[in-house]
């Protein structure tokens, strides 16, 4: 198996990706980024995919992180993306036009599989929920460092809708929230999360985790809520692992 992997991270607003020395966790390459196009529909996305494939003139197997519920490649939901991605398979559409072998799964999970693996995760036992606070807002859950994928706590019901339209990092920008107003309603929502799940640990992942300290002080949980250390790159890393790890079980089965 190659050491250095190709992995991608399609987000609802960005596809990026970057080569990755997968023993080390670390990113090798510059990081290429392409914006999402919109509508972002299978026929608009695959093309990019390819772009970015061919940007690191890359041959062999490819981790990709997807945002929606991924199982056996294919997607079952869209909530920031076309809602032609439901029942697509996006295994087969992005193997059809790289020609590589690509292994998919939802981008919190590879996300959260990058921080468990070398980051803030690295060696924690118990239930530990990593949430990506970006366009949308994602989850992944590990117990004993074991992912139970697709998660979607982002998707829970909360105050008459759910907790995405309420605190993902799109709402604070789109109702013009500093950190600190934001921080008190994320709150509202990690107390629902504590009272549901009785996490070990909570680390914040996604872009507006580099803004922890802007906001720490609004969290009154008492689960230990920490940013995440793999920051940018976590989504790509993770992708690239997940690839190499392509063989194990949780993986075969869901990409
Ligand atoms: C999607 C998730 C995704 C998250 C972050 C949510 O809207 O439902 O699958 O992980 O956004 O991209």
């Amino acid at each position: 198996m190659q050491d250095l992997v190709l992995g991608i991270d399609v987000g609802a607003t960005g596809m990026k990706g970057g080569l990755v020395d997968v023993e080390k966790g670390e990113m090798v390459s510059d990081r290429f980024k392409i914006l999402t196009p919109s509508p972002a529909t299978p026929a608009n996305m695959a093309p990019v995919i390819a772009e970015i494939v061919d940007h690191f003139k890359y041959k062999g197997i490819i981790g990709c992180g997807f945002p929606s519920i991924i199982k056996n490649g294919v997607s079952y939901s869209a909530a920031n993306i076309d809602k032609s991605w439901i029942g697509t398979n996006v295994n087969k559409t992005f193997s059809k036009i790289t020609g590589c072998e690509m292994v998919i799964c939802n981008d919190a999970d590879v996300a959260g599989m990058a921080e468990m693996s070398f980051g803030r995760g690295k060696g924690e036992d118990g239930l530990v929920m990593i949430i990506t606070i970006g366009t949308g807002l994602g989850s992944a859950l590990f117990m004993d460092g074991q992912l139970i994928p697709n998660t979607e706590f982002g998707h829970l019901k909360f105050k008459d809708s759910i907790a995405e339209k309420y605190c993902a990092g799109s709402t604070r920008k789109k109702l013009g929230m500093t950190y600190e107003e934001w921080g008190h309603r994320f709150n509202e929502y990690l107390i629902h999360i504590e009272h549901l799940f009785s996490p070990d640990l909570i680390i914040l992942g996604g872009g507006t985790s580099k803004k922890f300290d802007e906001y720490a002080h609004t969290i009154t949980i008492k689960t230990p809520v920490e940013p995440a250390k793999m920051r940018n790159n976590a989504g790509i890393i993770g992708a690239a692992v997940l690839a190499k790890k392509k063989s194990l079980d949780i993986v075969s089965k869901l990409s």
